[in-house]
């Protein structure tokens, strides 16, 4: 294995990695952190043509890269990327967070300025679990003020690096929270949505100011109208922090064609093909043998296969660890060779800048593979207009203290964390409580009353958080609250006896139970599905003590085994609330005391404990009976759930009609396209005939829009989420249970019906992947499914 010594370095790099938000930053690491310096405004600069804003982005970029020595060069091979002094160009800190509102995560970001704060947004998880895409643009467009906003006072960069929409493949995975979920097709609109938002292409922007690109094959197009980057990390199936032997630092993720098209990389694809993301990740761990990193497959392909044009960062230190740690290279050189050669562009940490020139004397790299990663750093660059001029006087430039925090994201971040909370079980429609059914209420839990840690994983400095009890107060002034345990572990019941005194008295009592990063963060994967500690005793207790059912709020990213509460009657309610952000207090108790109707739908399958028996390495989303293995995500797992991937109730309830939706789908033989060795188009598996939808030429004419209404046979009004999902031919082996295909979150009024239209694109929807990788379209009767309800479409050639 690895050195002693390098495995300190290795640790102190982290440390420092983690304590430089913390430190003071100097303006050499931002660049700008008192007056912006911007290249080309002194007149001496001015006759290069990479400041002439007549030019292509691509010839200004070339042109840049040909006036630099070799050293500046490789200066310029990391997150931060040094001044060239000569040429007036300043140093630049590639690395700001941005996951769920500003984050203090990376050294580009610094809350020590005239911003103090900035708004916190609910977990990525449970925005996704609002499954509403126009709110995910809102938000990433709101980050984006912020950050355009901190940007301008010297408190940020203009390079971000987030979404993560790794799968969250097992349930155990620390930084599951940080993503869409565990569905493909959900994490890939996400993505599209937040990179656009983010980056503020195709829309117009609060300042009138229209920012439309001209074609998806002009980069040029796009000069200086890119508001900021976005990166989609981590490029790929990286989903495990620590199990047993595996780190992230040497995981090698076994994948099968198979599950890498269909699972792992639409959400990639998606980023880039429609999000039109400027920045990609590649992850630690090693896919099939190669380190991401090191991948000229999965790197070259973004590019070829997917038209990807930005630029590609390793993750921090990953290309380290493809000698270090994967002992995939033979030296130090041999990594940066492997990183560059597969198409890394910059590294973030030290690493390139120090092994980069021995890689060059000893001639595992020529200089061509160092133009072609600033080309494309520069490119980026240039497109956010960096050398256009002083960046603080066009219109984004008056953005400041007063867009950060604003009311207007206030608002915004409580809307989020509303629609992302899911209420799981309401025996009895217990809630609402409604205010002339009690008098007091006890809240008891560890984190009830904590504002700081609203946001879990990648959160900033919130502007103006509030906590659970804060939030109901606004309901009612007899109150009273006891945390129970010291703190989310839990070890010690000695604050039972406080906590029962309190739930015998109120009239109802309100438990807050579940995780925090002590339990599930970067680097730290959970090992047990079950609440942590004594919280179970806790909420036992307290239910005994309690004279009416108990309410029990659940927090954190991954999925909690609460079957004991779900069985129990004397648990009416129960709420999932993730990670809600600082407007968590104030959402929970609207919804709790009826003002809002709850109407999040979990991203996420919730398994029993026994999953905890599933090696976490194993990345096979297939199940394989002969080993007992169940299979991983709703599309495939079958064992028992504690609550299913969708789950999520209301305080009314709904009907669906499917209003018109196609029987027959005809796929005339002429349209389609009879592969060139002259065989029949389609293959026969298992007696069923399919064919590859790279053969259909005539996918556009099979699309149909399923026409569906919503009943609302409740009394309260509400915002509810169709899921469509559908379910290839019976006899079709190997397909998934049954995948989402659509989803639209809809406002519904009650005792009406709301009618709503999902487009269906056949060869995308109604298609599978098959083992060799490829997406074929079975022939036969599918099914389209609206909880419970059923439709038969059969496609027929
Ligand atoms: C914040 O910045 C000021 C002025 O640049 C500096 O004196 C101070 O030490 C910084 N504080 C922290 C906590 O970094
Ligand atoms: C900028 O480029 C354009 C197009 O090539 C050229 O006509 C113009 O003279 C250049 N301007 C300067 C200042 O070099
Ligand atoms: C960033 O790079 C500059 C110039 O190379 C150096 O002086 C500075 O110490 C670096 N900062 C960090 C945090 O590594
Ligand atoms: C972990 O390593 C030990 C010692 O090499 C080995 O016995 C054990 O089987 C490994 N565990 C897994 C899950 O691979
Ligand atoms: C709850 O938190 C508030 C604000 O931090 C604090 O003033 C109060 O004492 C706390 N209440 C209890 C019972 O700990
Ligand atoms: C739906 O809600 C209405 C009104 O509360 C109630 O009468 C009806 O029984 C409910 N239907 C179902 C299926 O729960
Ligand atoms: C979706 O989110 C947007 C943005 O916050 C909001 O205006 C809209 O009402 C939401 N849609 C539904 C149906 O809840």
């Amino acid at each position: 294995m690895y050195s002693i010594e390098w495995r300190l370095l290795f640790i102190l790099l982290e440390i420092l990695t983690n304590l430089l938000p913390l430190l003071p930053i100097s303006a050499s690491i931002t660049g700008h952190h008192s007056n912006p310096q911007f290249p080309c405004q002194l007149r001496q600069h001015q006759s290069y043509p990479f400041c002439n804003t007549s030019l292509p982005i691509s010839a200004r970029a070339q042109s840049l890269v040909s006036l630099l020595t070799p050293s500046e060069k490789i200066q310029q091979l990391s997150n931060n990327a040094s001044q060239i002094e000569r040429l007036g160009i300043p140093a630049y800190e590639w690395w700001s967070e941005s996951l769920h509102g500003i984050a203090t995560n990376g050294p580009g970001v610094s809350f020590n300025g005239s911003i103090p704060s900035a708004t916190s947004f609910p977990q990525v998880l449970v925005m996704a679990a609002s499954f509403n895409r126009s709110l995910w643009f809102t938000v990433a467009s709101a980050i984006a003020v912020e950050a355009r906003a901190m940007y301008n006072v010297g408190q940020a960069g203009l390079t971000f690096w987030a979404p993560n929409i790794n799968i969250f493949r097992d349930p155990r995975w620390g930084r599951g929270q940080e993503t869409p979920g565990e569905d493909p097709m959900v994490a890939a609109a996400y993505a599209i949505e937040y990179v656009k938002g983010f980056q503020g292409e195709n829309k117009q922007d609060r300042f009138g100011e229209k920012r439309v690109l001209k074609g998806s094959d002009d980069e040029d197009g796009d000069s200086g109208k890119l508001l900021l980057s976005a990166c989609c990390k981590h490029l790929t199936a990286y989903d495990l922090e620590k199990w047993e032997n595996f780190t992230r630092y040497t995981f090698n993720a076994v994948i099968s064609q198979q599950d890498l098209e269909e699972t792992y990389q639409p959400p990639f694809r998606s980023c880039v093909e429609e999000g039109r993301a400027s920045c990609l990740m590649c992850s630690y761990n090693a896919v099939n043998g190669v380190p991401s990193c090191a991948s000229k497959a999965l790197l070259q392909k973004a590019r070829s296969d997917w038209g990807f044009k930005g630029y590609i960062t390793s993750d921090c230190d990953a290309v380290a660890t493809i000698f270090e740690f994967q002992q995939y290279a033979n030296s130090p050189e041999d990594a940066v060779a492997d990183a560059l050669k597969a198409g890394v562009d910059i590294n973030c940490g030290t690493y390139m800048l120090r092994n980069t020139q021995s890689a060059l004397e000893q001639g595992k790299i020529r200089e061509e593979d160092i133009d072609r990663a600033l080309f494309n750093l520069f490119s980026v660059q240039l497109r956010l207009g960096l050398f256009n001029g002083d960046l603080l006087k066009g219109h984004l430039g008056k953005l400041g203290p007063q867009d950060v925090c604003s009311p207007e994201h206030r608002k915004l971040a409580l809307e989020a964390a509303k629609q992302g909370v899911v209420l799981l079980k309401n025996d009895k429609k217990f809630l609402p409580l409604k205010k002339n059914r009690f008098a007091s209420l006890a809240v008891i839990g560890p984190t009830a009353n904590d504002s700081i840690n609203l946001g879990g994983g990648y959160s900033g400095v919130p502007c103006n958080p509030t906590s659970f009890v804060e939030g109901f107060k606004a309901y009612t002034q007899k109150i009273s609250y006891a945390a129970g345990c010291l703190d989310i572990p839990c070890d010690s019941d000695s604050g039972f006896t406080a906590a029962i005194h309190l739930a015998r008295k109120a009239d109802v009592a309100i438990v807050v139970a579940g995780l925090d990063s002590s339990q599930e963060t970067e680097d730290l994967d959970r090992v047990s599905l079950l609440l942590p500690g004594k919280q179970m005793d806790l909420i036992s207790v307290i239910v005994q003590a309690s004279k009416r059912p108990v309410v029990l709020i659940l927090m954190g990213g991954g999925p909690i085994d609460v079957s004991f509460a779900k069985n129990d009657p004397r648990i009416a309610s129960i709420l999932w609330v993730g990670y809600p952000g600082e407007t968590g207090g104030q959402a929970l108790a609207e919804v709790i005391f009826g003002k809002f109707n709850p109407g999040g739908k979990l991203p996420m399958t919730w398994y029993p404990e026994s999953f905890t028996n599933v090696p976490m390495n194993d990345m096979r989303m297939r199940p394989d009976p002969s080993s007992g293995y169940p299979g991983r995500t709703y599309r495939f797992y079958t064992g028992n759930t504690v609550y299913e991937f969708g789950h999520g109730l209301s305080y009314t309830n709904y009907t669906y009609n499917f209003l018109s939706v196609p029987t027959k789908l005809s796929l005339l033989a002429s349209s389609v396209v009879v592969g060139s060795n002259n065989n029949m188009p389609h293959e026969r598996a298992d007696g069923l005939d399919s064919i590859r939808i790279d053969e259909v030429a005539t996918c556009d004419a099979l699309k149909f829009y399923a026409h569906i209404s919503v009943i609302n046979n409740g009394d309260m009004d509400g915002s509810h989420v169709v899921m469509l999902f559908s379910r290839v031919p019976a006899t079709f082996t190997g397909a998934p249970q049954k995948q989402l295909i659509g989803f639209d979150r809809v406002h519904t009024v009650t005792h009406r019906a709301t009618e709503t239209s999902i487009l269906v694109d056949p060869c995308k929807h109604l298609s599978v992947v098959n083992e060799q990788g490829t997406r074929v379209l079975p022939l036969g009767a599918h099914t389209l499914m609206l909880e419970g309800l059923e439709h038969s479409v059969s496609i027929e050639i």
